[in-house]
């Protein structure tokens, strides 16, 4: 249970061509689309909004950048294992080689919750706009089939359609993937920089002030007032003030989810020992600088506080600036934007089953390739479970348990980059994180701080989740790991 693939074997394997190995078509830039295909999403488009209104105010901007530097800790993680160990299993792959196939089994069934939960929790959302859509045309769709039965309704069609097409599409090929995401990203950027361009002159500095709305709470605390206990029991924090922004942080975290997607396609990239480390950090930097700006014309163009319960903040902000006649253009490219997250989650959880199953730790089901060399079973097992929960399952339950499944993914990331260099020195790194252990160390303590802050059932479901795979890697996994038989010499 605690043996480690080689590096130099996982090299190997990465090296490996031909029949039955994924195909190496993605470029730097395609590298760069994709992370940017999965981070920018409903985190920024439905999430600011709520955040300002509710944590942070106009301050949310300041969130956005606490939020990316613990990102960039992972991020930085991830580029230095990407580029060392370039196969298709991601944080999986890393953890076999670091802390061995246990470990690794936990991660790989643990990212199913960021991967596949995170495809779900978006197209959840997709339906909201995909309908603000429709009734542009007079059409709408009866709100029983909006939500699943937990909020009222009985399914959330829209949602289950669109996970349904992208999982046929990936089924095609990555290379056509590849280019409807580029074509999406595109249409994604491009409408945030047409927001903080035609926004801008429209802001209205009044509504920047006060930055950081005042903390009653943490003001009585100052005063000697009322201790940390009181505090935190009256539920003082998170509620604007210093506390307010950290917590919208910790919400904010899920808009950066995504860009760790890209090294799951390491064993279709070209070069990626060049192209890991750029796809990585290049779609983070992209992506906070954008985040940044388009908060602080958001915050600019409405009081904070007509954003709390809003669905399309988007739209409310827009609506103050002369150009509000492009509302139903936004509405457009909002989908297109919402639609590459799902598609680019879709694309990283098949992977990393893909991985899992040819160590042998799942069935051959799941790394069978088809003709055009892509993994459609598992696709076809994954358009299935993903549906069920894109139309089922609340989106805010679904958000959480993707959050709480990456955070825990980021920590043993960023614990294996320490633990590898340890053990192995002297390997081959293109990319190498710079002051480790420091900056791994940041990494851990970030992401513990931003698990603690999530709801206790969150943590709940996660224990849940982890002993099902626990059970199933004794059942199944231990017994016919590749690993072990070669190791034990039953092969
Ligand atoms: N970061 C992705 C989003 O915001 C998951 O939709």
């Amino acid at each position: 249970m605690w043996y480690k693939k080689s590096v130099a074997k996982l090299v190997a394997e990465a090296q490996e061509s031909g029949e039955g190995t994924l195909k190496r078509t993605l470029s730097s830039t395609g590298l760069v689309a994709l992370g940017v295909g999965a981070i920018i999403g409903a985190g920024l488009f439905s999430l600011t909004g709520i955040a300002a209104a509710e944590n942070a105010g106009p301050a949310v901007m300041l969130s956005f950048v606490i939020a990316a530097v613990g990102c960039a800790f992972a991020g930085l993680c991830y580029a230095e294992f990407a580029s060392m160990i370039p196969v298709a299993g991601s944080a999986y792959t890393y953890s076999y080689a670091t802390m061995g196939e246990f470990m690794a089994w936990i991660i790989g069934w643990d990212l199913v919750l960021e991967y596949a939960l995170a495809g779900a929790t978006v197209a959840a959302s997709w339906s909201q706009y995909f309908n603000q859509l429709l009734r542009v045309f007079g059409w709408e769709l009866p709100p029983e089939l909006l939500t699943g039965p937990w909020e009222g309704g009985i399914v959330n069609l829209p949602a289950i359609i669109i996970v349904c097409l992208l999982s046929l599409l990936l089924m095609r090929g990555t290379q056509e993937s590849s280019f409807v995401n580029n074509v999406l990203v595109i249409l994604k950027v491009s409408v945030v920089l047409l927001f903080i361009a035609l926004g801008w002159q429209f802001i209205d500095p009044a509504n920047h002030t006060p930055f950081i709305p005042v903390n009653e709470g943490e003001e009585l605390l100052k005063q000697g007032k009322i201790g940390m206990f009181d505090f935190f029991k009256e539920g003082y924090f998170g509620e604007f003030g210093i506390s307010g922004v950290l917590r919208a942080a910790g919400v904010l975290f899920f808009a950066f989810i995504g860009f760790d997607a890209v090294s799951t396609a390491a064993q279709e990239a070209k070069n990626p020992k060049k192209g890991m480390p750029i796809g990585i950090i290049g779609s983070l930097i992209i992506c906070t600088i954008l985040y940044v700006l388009f908060s602080y014309v958001m915050t600019g163009l409405a009081p904070y506080t007509v954003f709390k319960g809003d669905a399309s903040p988007v739209a409310t902000a827009f609506a103050n600036t002369g150009y509000h006649f492009l509302n139903t253009a936004m509405t457009v490219t909002i989908i297109a934007g919402y639609t590459s997250v799902i598609l680019v989650m879709l694309l990283g959880q098949s992977r990393v089953f893909y991985t899992m199953s040819k160590d042998g730790l799942l069935p051959k089901i799941f790394s069978d390739l088809s003709k055009r060399q892509t993994p459609w079973k598992t696709n076809l097992i994954f358009m299935v479970f993903v549906s069920i929960f894109a139309g089922f399952v609340p989106i805010s339950d679904l958000g959480h348990m993707v959050s709480i499944g990456t955070l825990f993914a980021f920590s043993l990331v960023c614990i294996g980059v320490i633990v590898l260099r340890k053990k192995n020195p002297s390997a081959e790194r293109p990319f190498k994180t710079p002051f480790v252990p420091v900056i791994p160390i940041l990494g851990v303590i970030v992401c513990v701080l931003m698990m603690a802050s999530l709801p206790v059932e969150s943590w709940e479901r996660l224990a849940i989740w982890m002993a099902i795979g626990i059970i199933i890697y004794f059942a199944y996994g231990r017994k016919h790991s590749m690993l072990r038989k070669e190791v034990e010499g039953k092969e």
